[in-house]
Formats: structure tokens, C-alpha cells, sequence
């Protein structure tokens, strides 16, 4: 399905087929989507049978009004909120819904996200340092946290989300532009002032691509309470339930593995998934944003 500026392969559902396979939709009930984002996955699993029924939640009131429009065709069985995952039990409260067949999130930045350059989530654009996922909330932007930390704080979140090895280097760099009064602001200002000290990963990743990463995972709290939900989650399932997680990096895969282990070991649930489930060369050559992706699936005991 191609189109105008290749907009279906850049929003195309990373590991869809995959994440249907572990999910099973063709049960019906009732879906949680922890990360509607542009309604792919959504799409997907309210396709696979009408007995299916879905919650989509997203932060990004941006993502929320594109998945609406994808949603549309599918009535009352699409439920769009707009809420952080982390409040998955309130949301379902409210919406009158106690188990799950099923929760997929597919974690991280959208590519609506990424390509939006006023949201400044990306150094191709230049841009106001923005990075918050909601941008209506009072969470600090990525410019705000970078004229606030001291260096010694901005080099520790750097080589801990980052996992950047020239994080004291570019932390010093940062605060001594501040203290010149020209505080970093753009995302322009920060891409060059990393490229000037760092040299770019192996192959073709820009210098500035961690420093990137790290500062949105701290804008965000993308790590913070990751493990709770999981077992919100894995609670909310009705026996046999499914719950699918889709990572972006080994931080976050971390997390993800260990909090499912967890799980199993306590006899919770079954791991469906031994080892992480990544992408076929083939679609990790349509869609390079999918190359580090890891899907991780389990499935809730019988009789929990
Ligand atoms: C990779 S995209 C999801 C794409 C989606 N699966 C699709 O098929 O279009 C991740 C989305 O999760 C959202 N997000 C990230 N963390 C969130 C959180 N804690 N609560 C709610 N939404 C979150 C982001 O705003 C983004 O829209």
C-alpha cells in the first residue's frame, strides 16, 4: 500500500504479525493497547474478529486524534483515553471493564513523534528541546532539565539512559555553555555541540543519538514504574490472558525480562516467549526504526 511521501511504511506496526500471533484477538473480549500511538497494533487486533473489543491509551493527544480517525470505522468496539499506562487500573475502572484478554504496549516514541519537528524529539529538525510526550502536561521539557541539573546529575542520566561514554565530557560542555549565559535550547545547539566531541556509532548512527535517547527517557519517565505495570497488567488478565511488550532498548528489555520472570516464577504465568522476538531482516529493511526491537509475551495461568 504505498502512498504519497511513504507515510504506511513509516507507520507501519513494528513486529505486527508477531505481536497478533502471541496476542490472540480471534479469542474476542476485551484489549488494552498501552501505546494506541497511530492505532496499528489497535487496528490489527479489532480486525482479527468482531467479538474483540478495545481500550487504547495513549499520553500524546496528537497520537489520539490519528488513531481516532483509524479507529472510526470499528464504533463502539475502539475506546480511546487519553492517560499514562501507569494508570491502566483507573482506566479501566472507569470504564467499567475488571479482566483482559489481552494487553499489548509497544514502548518508546512514535513516529509521529519523531517526525513532528516542532516536538523536538529528533536532530534532523531544529527545534525548541522539547521531548515531553504530552505536551499539555507540567512535566519539565528536555531544555528546562538541561538548564536546571548540575553537571555531575546530567552526566549520570546521560550514561544511564544514554549509556553515552563521553557523558562527563558532554555534561561539562553543557554547563559550561550555560554558565557563558547561552544556555543549550535547540535541538540543533545540542546535536552540534555533541557531534563536536563525540565521533558517530558504528555504521551510520549520528553522535548525538544516545544524548537523544537519554534525555527523552528522562523527560518522560520512560523507566519509572515499568515493572508495576507489568504486574498491574498480568493481574488485570482474565486465566489465559496475554500481555505483549514490544522494547526499544536493552534498558527497557531489562526491565521487561526481569518483571516477567518474576511472574513465572511465582507461577503466575507462562513465558510464551524464551528468548525476545525481534524483526525478519526483511522488515527491519522497510522499516529501519524497527532493527532493535525485542517482543517479549506471556501468558496468564488457567486457573489465577
Ligand atoms: C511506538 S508508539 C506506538 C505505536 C502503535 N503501536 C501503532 O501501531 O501505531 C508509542 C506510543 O506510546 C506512547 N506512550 C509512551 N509512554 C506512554 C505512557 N507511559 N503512557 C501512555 N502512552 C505512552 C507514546 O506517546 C507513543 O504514541
Amino acid at each position: 500500500m504505498a502512498s504519497v511521501g511513504g507515510r504506511d511504511e513509516r507507520h507501519r506496526p513494528v513486529l505486527l504479525q508477531e505481536a497478533l500471533r502471541a496476542l490472540a484477538p480471534e479469542r474476542g473480549g476485551w484489549f488494552f493497547d498501552a501505546t494506541v500511538g497511530a492505532g496499528g497494533h489497535a487496528e490489527g487486533v479489532l480486525e482479527a474478529s468482531a467479538e474483540a473489543r478495545l481500550i487504547g491509551v495513549d499520553r500524546d493527544r496528537e497520537a489520539l486524534r490519528v488513531a481516532s480517525a483509524r479507529l472510526a470505522r470499528f464504533g463502539d468496539r475502539a475506546r480511546l483515553v487519553h492517560a499514562d499506562f501507569r494508570d491502566i487500573r483507573r482506566v479501566l475502572e472507569a470504564a467499567g471493564v475488571s479482566a483482559l484478554a489481552g494487553v499489548i504496549a509497544d514502548l518508546g516514541v512514535s513516529s509521529l513523534q519523531l517526525d513532528a519537528p516542532e516536538r523536538g524529539f529528533s536532530f534532523r529538525f531544529d527545534a525548541p528541546l522539547d521531548m515531553r510526550m504530552d505536551v499539555g502536561s507540567e512535566a519539565q521539557t528536555a531544555a528546562e532539565l538541561l538548564a536546571r541539573l548540575s553537571e555531575a546529575e546530567i552526566a549520570r542520566l546521560l550514561r544511564e539512559y544514554g549509556e553515552e561514554r563521553r557523558a562527563r565530557l558532554i555534561a561539562r560542555a553543557i554547563v559550561q555553555r550555560r554558565r557563558g549565559g547561552k544556555p543549550v535550547q535547540t535541538t540543533r545547539e545540542l546535536a552540534e555541540l555533541v557531534a563536536a566531541l563525540v565521533r558517530g556509532g558504528k555504521g551510520r548512527t549520528h553522535p548525538a543519538t544516545r544524548v537523544f535517547q537519554a534525555l527523552r527517557i528522562a523527560v518522560n519517565r520512560e523507566l519509572d514504574d515499568l515493572d508495576q505495570f507489568i504486574m498491574q497488567a498480568a493481574d488485570l488478565l482474565q486465566p489465559a490472558g496475554r500481555l505483549v511488550i514490544i522494547s526499544f532498548h536493552s534498558l527497557e528489555d531489562r526491565i521487561v525480562k526481569r518483571t516477567f520472570r518474576q511472574l513465572a516464577a511465582a507461577g503466575r504465568v507462562e513465558l510464551l516467549t524464551k528468548r525476545p522476538i525481534v524483526p525478519t531482516p526483511e522488515e527491519t529493511r522497510v522499516n529501519p526504526r524497527a532493527r532493535s526491537a525485542k517482543l517479549r509475551a506471556l501468558r496468564k495461568a488457567d486457573q489465577w
